[in-house]
């Protein structure tokens, strides 16, 4: 008899509950996407992100400071550049958009913590996450690889904490761990998207940075989200090459791989609820056909349940006020 009421006793009041609770939270293990792009006393809002915005680097002090205040102690960085070109040139470039916004930050928030998103797509005029073969115009892993260590390594000298490559070219991560170790970066940690699928979860993020395909998908070099065993493959090889921190994303459709990854290795996981998780919850909550701030926290302990050590939110800011009240964690 015993046996079948104790967990009912277990969960009978508010106060013993939350002394059992299994997954606690703490806000410094969220980080908030930011987006950064050229232009002066800019503030544009995200059509398809509602209450998420583009700004320009002299604008950015507001949402800075929205961050700290919350006690948001990282943002993940993504730039959109106005010039792009066949070989994304502004995503290296010490005077491009990323850079100059790292600097910005890094002099008057020394606080924060900065990663920056390594990946061509925002600043190539085809959208891919590298450079073409001029011949069948497929992405061309071995020209990328050397183009984003370099850009890894500009963020890394403008100021960022630690690089995020999300681009997905097979090596990826040795070639910036090694650019970096070369130019005596050795203690900057990369946190690698191992774990990334060819997912339409990411369509609003392409709106926000202009960045779909101009022909064809990601598909040759994202994964194919059936796949279970390749996503372990992925994790491995990015451990092999020296990954800090793995990442699986997007977060809610992909948690049972953010467990198994996470039991196969011994390093931090962080995992990203993506653009469409974030515009899917915003839409429902419009209508009032969801509790907006109810399934945000169940969303962020799912994830943290499954094993994550790092989530990254479009709602770290108000995650951390639900923290604070008491009302996740
Ligand atoms: C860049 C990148 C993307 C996202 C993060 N880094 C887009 C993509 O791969 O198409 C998506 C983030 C989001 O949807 O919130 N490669």
């Amino acid at each position: 008899m015993d046996m079948l009421i104790r967990p009912r006793r277990l969960r009978s009041s508010e106060n013993l509950r939350k002394m059992v609770r299994e997954t606690r939270i703490d806000r410094s293990s969220l980080i908030y996407p930011l987006f950064v792009m050229d232009g002066k006393d800019k503030k544009e809002e995200i059509t398809s992100l509602p209450g998420q915005y583009r700004f320009s680097v002299d604008r950015v002090d507001e949402i800075a400071l929205k961050v700290l205040d919350a006690g948001v102690k990282s943002i993940l960085l993504f730039g959109i550049p106005e010039h792009k070109d066949e070989v994304g040139s502004e995503a290296y470039s010490d005077e491009g958009i990323v850079q100059r916004a790292i600097r910005y930050i890094k002099e008057k928030y020394p606080e924060l913590y900065i990663i920056s998103d390594v990946c061509m797509c925002e600043y190539t005029s085809h959208g891919h996450c590298g450079v073409l073969c001029s011949k069948d115009h497929s992405v061309d892993n071995d020209e990328s690889l050397k183009l984003l260590a370099k850009t890894a390594l500009s963020h890394v000298n403008a100021g960022a904490d630690m690089v995020a490559p999300s681009d997905m070219m097979d090596g990826r991560v040795g070639a910036i761990r090694k650019i970096l170790d070369d130019n005596d970066h050795s203690m900057t940690p990369i946190m690698s998207y191992a774990v990334k699928f060819a997912s339409a979860f990411y369509g609003p993020f392409r709106e926000a940075a202009g960045s779909a395909p101009a022909f064809g998908d990601r598909k040759g070099y994202q994964m194919d989200y059936h796949n279970r065993r390749e996503a372990i493959k992925e994790a491995l090889l990015d451990v092999n090459e020296g990954a800090d921190i793995l990442m699986v994303k997007p977060a809610m459709s992909y948690l049972d791989l953010v467990r198994e990854v996470k039991d196969l290795t011994d390093i931090p996981m962080a995992t990203y609820s993506v653009s469409g998780e974030y515009a899917m919850v915003k839409a429902a909550a419009a209508n009032n056909w969801i509790d907006e701030e109810r399934v945000v926290c169940e969303m962020a302990a799912s994830a943290f349940r499954a094993g994550a050590d790092l989530y990254i939110s479009y709602y770290a800011i108000e995650l951390a006020k639900y923290i604070r009240e008491g009302k996740i964690g």
